[in-house]
């Protein structure tokens, strides 16, 4: 899909149809006679309301080149912000294409000329793109072709948000497509190899840590969860380095890459199980953030780590019981196989920290706890540094991610303890979520970290107006907002 943005042309422009947001209360007023009394009749026969998603098509309106004349509800006039504008950007890609149009010009009046409305509008657009059905032969889904943005009497700089929205519609689109790739595709190690290919493609380096070296250094916790796989596993390292980097950060953001996780020893139950191909939504969304930020270039710099098994039962496989020498040297007793993304994770939180970042963001599916606390909505966000807490939930508000700040105070601590091992790799009941994060901040210890558990999230398992099932690309643009809140 092509996205531009062009400051004239509402009534010469041709396209499939011209989409107007329409609010609660009155009728948009377009300046066009034909589209203003249809719209006007709409409101005062109550048939159209403005409420969110509602739509309306008029063919052939005199008075303009477009096919059509479409109102797309918008919601109550003092609630449009960039949440509602990244919203009605992917309904009006997703219920137009759905009636096979390809060109599609969305009208950006002067309530909606802001740069950040525009860049939501983009993002929300192209995201709304994306259909996760890439391995149908024959595909029941749509494509548009142009979406475009009229912003007559608009200034310039908005063209720079609209490209700014494209970017990181484009590179949540790319975490989607690597969520949804089943396990039998994208194993570690290809998921390494589209890591190399992606930062190739963006100027970034890449470096890949093997099993040998993996061995060499000592990431036992990461290499047990790995080795009950025929697949070998990798430690990806994406670099980013600005010309003027702000001084005294350097950010890591740390994804979870379970490219399948059966549960292992401790094997899941086989219901729904196929959905364990998300389990490196994390990772995704880590790299996802690294293709925007190359394009983007926020002074700042970031470096990506992503720690990528298969969690497989074998021969081979890690048992209960077993103890297990972590990277910083702490030992882990693993009572559950099952729990293998804290794992994965402490070797490779062990490994940024020697390579000095000072600010650190995991994004792991990590617990089925945090949907039964929060389900579908909120990414859980905990953390061990108020300050870094509320820059990251501020971030998440702007690009519109929900999270919410969870707790994970010390009197939780009490339910981790091993008599065997320094610590044991799941807690002895309740609080599943806050456990696993108490797990992980034995390994951070004192660096700001901020842990989003996105199992909830990181899927969705029916259609939305303004975006397709299957996987979400959630913690991506948080990434990214981050970084741009940073630099500045
Ligand atoms: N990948 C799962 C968590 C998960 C569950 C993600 C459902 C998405 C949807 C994780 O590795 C896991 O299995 N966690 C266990 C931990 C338990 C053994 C303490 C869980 O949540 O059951
Ligand atoms: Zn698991
Ligand atoms: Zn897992």
């Amino acid at each position: 899909m092509n996205t531009s943005i062009q400051f004239q042309g509402l009534t010469t422009v041709p396209s499939g149809a011209l989409v107007f947001a329409a609010t609660e209360g009155a009728p948009p007023v377009t300046g066009i006679a034909a589209v203003d009394q249809w719209a006007a009749k709409l409101y005062t026969s109550g048939e159209f309301t403005g409420k969110p998603f509602e739509l309306a098509t008029l063919h052939n309106p005199a008075g303009i080149a477009a096919e059509r004349a479409v109102l797309l509800g918008a919601g109550k006039p003092e609630k449009l912000d960039t949440v509602v504008a990244r919203k009605l950007g992917g309904a009006a890609v997703r219920s137009l294409k759905a009636k096979l149009i390809t060109t599609l010009a969305f009208i950006v009046d002067k309530t909606l000329q802001t740069a950040a409305l525009v860049q939501a509008l983009t993002e929300g657009a192209v995201a709304g793109d994306y259909e996760p059905d890439v391995h149908k032969t024959k595909k029941d889904s749509k494509h548009l072709d142009t979406f475009l943005l009229i912003a007559e009497g608009g200034s310039s700089d908005l063209a720079e948000a609209s490209r700014n929205g494209a970017v990181i519609g484009e590179a949540q689109n790319f975490t989607r497509t690597l969520v949804n790739e089943p396990g039998n595709l994208l194993t570690p190690l290809k998921l390494a190899a589209a890591a190399k290919q992606m930062s190739e493609a963006q100027g970034l380096d890449c470096e890949i840590l093997d099993e040998d070296r993996m061995r060499q250094l000592g990431m036992g916790s990461l290499l047990a969860v790995a080795q009950g796989s025929i697949e070998p596993p990798a430690l990806i390292i994406v670099r980013y380095k600005p010309d003027q980097p702000v001084e005294g950060i350097h950010l890591g953001l740390i994804g979870k890459g379970v490219t399948f996780d059966t549960g292992g020893i401790s094997i899941k139950p086989s219901e729904n199980m196929e959905k364990m191909k998300y389990d490196m939504a994390g990772g995704a969304a880590v790299l996802g953030a690294m293709m925007a930020i190359a394009q983007l270039k926020p002074n700042v710099e970031v470096t990506a780590l992503v720690p990528t098994v298969e969690n497989m039962p074998s021969h081979n496989a890690v048992k209960p019981g077993d103890i297990v020498t972590s990277l910083a040297g702490k030992t882990v007793e693993i009572l559950n196989t099952d729990a293998e993304g804290r794992l994965i994770l402490i070797d490779a939180i062990t490994y940024a920290k020697r390579l000095g970042i000072n600010r650190m963001v995991d994004a792991a599916t990590l617990t089925g706890a945090i949907s039964i606390a929060l389900g579908a909505v909120n990414v859980g966000a905990f953390s061990n540094n108020n300050d870094w807490q509320q820059q990251l939930l501020a971030a998440a508000a702007t690009a519109g991610e929900k999270m919410w700040a969870m707790p994970m105070d010390d009197d939780y601590k009490d339910l981790l303890k091993s008599a065997f091992a320094d610590m044991p790799n799941i807690g002895s009941r309740g609080a599943g979520s806050i456990t696993a994060a108490l797990f992980l901040q034995e390994w951070v210890e004192d660096t700001p970290w901020v842990h989003l558990d996105i199992a909830g999230t990181a899927w969705i398992d029916d259609n939305k107006p303004f975006l397709s099932k299957g996987p979400t690309g959630i913690a991506m643009r948080t990434f990214v907002e981050l970084t741009r809140k940073l630099s500045n």
